[in-house]
């Protein structure tokens, strides 16, 4: 019983997760970049704490309503840590007007993050309508608080069926699909720079498929660097004359 109630007290402030993960993480990772994931998760609870938001929590694709096909190509929801989408917007350096876009963007911490810079809107696609309903409730509790934010759309639906507007010039991905996914959504991401051509630039967090999108030949690799126990990529678009 008194196990039974230190669970439930762990769960429920999300620790038991934090531990798994971390132990995880040592083993996968290592010890150096582990300290740099829990260094990152103490933003995160910082961000939550400080905006009445609910984003650190991590969701496996089986708790949600999905179905098999989206689960087997889809990642669960763990978001970017706050600490590292900082220092990934810093490098970035985006010229004001841009419009960012999250593929797979969860429970929207990256997109109210990147309000805060001066792009023109944010948008997040994703396929779990209940991240979705809990994204626009962030978004809520956020925007009492940060009026003069960019604007948020969320758009609930997978990557493969998003409309381009084709004034989309910042592309992120935090590792949210395996190879299959990530190939239909860069050949969406072609033919909108083709439609409209447009200078623009894709972050790839935790790039489990880089060999992908550095053979796009569309892409050039501007730097690669680590931050929060993650490799990080920022590849840029110039349109041909
Ligand atoms: C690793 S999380 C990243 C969350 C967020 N982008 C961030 O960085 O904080 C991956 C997210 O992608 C979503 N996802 C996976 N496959 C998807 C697909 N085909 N279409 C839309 N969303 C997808 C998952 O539901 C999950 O919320």
């Amino acid at each position: 019983m008194a196990e039974l109630s230190l669970k439930t007290w762990l769960r429920n402030r999300n620790i038991h997760n934090v531990v798994a993960d971390t132990r995880e993480s040592l083993r996968a990772i290592g010890f150096v970049r582990t300290c740099g994931v829990i260094r990152s998760r103490l933003e995160d609870f910082v961000f939550d704490a400080r905006y009445g938001t609910d984003t650190t929590q991590i969701n496996m694709l089986e708790e949600l309503e999905l179905d098999d096909e989206s689960r087997r190509h889809g990642q669960r929801y763990q978001p970017t840590g706050a600490y590292s989408f900082r220092n990934i917007m810093r490098r970035l350096a985006p010229p004001p007007g841009s419009v960012f876009v999250d593929y797979g963007s969860g429970k929207g911490r990256v997109l109210m993050m990147a309000a805060l810079h001066p792009f023109a809107r944010v948008v997040g696609i994703e396929f779990s309508t209940e991240l979705c309903d809990i994204a626009r409730r962030n978004v809520d509790e956020f925007r009492s608080q940060e009026a003069n934010a960019a604007p948020i759309d969320i758009v609930d639906t997978d990557v493969r069926k998003y409309d381009y507007r084709h004034d989309e010039t910042v592309f992120y991905f935090f590792h949210p699909f395996d190879e299959a996914i990530l190939r239909a959504t860069l050949d969406g991401i072609r033919e909108s720079l083709e439609a409209r051509p447009r200078r623009a630039s894709l972050v790839y967090y935790l790039p489990k498929h880089r060999a992908l999108v550095e053979r796009e030949a569309f892409f050039q690799l501007r730097e690669t660097f680590t931050i929060g126990g993650y490799d990080c990529m920022i590849f840029d678009h110039t349109p041909r004359r």
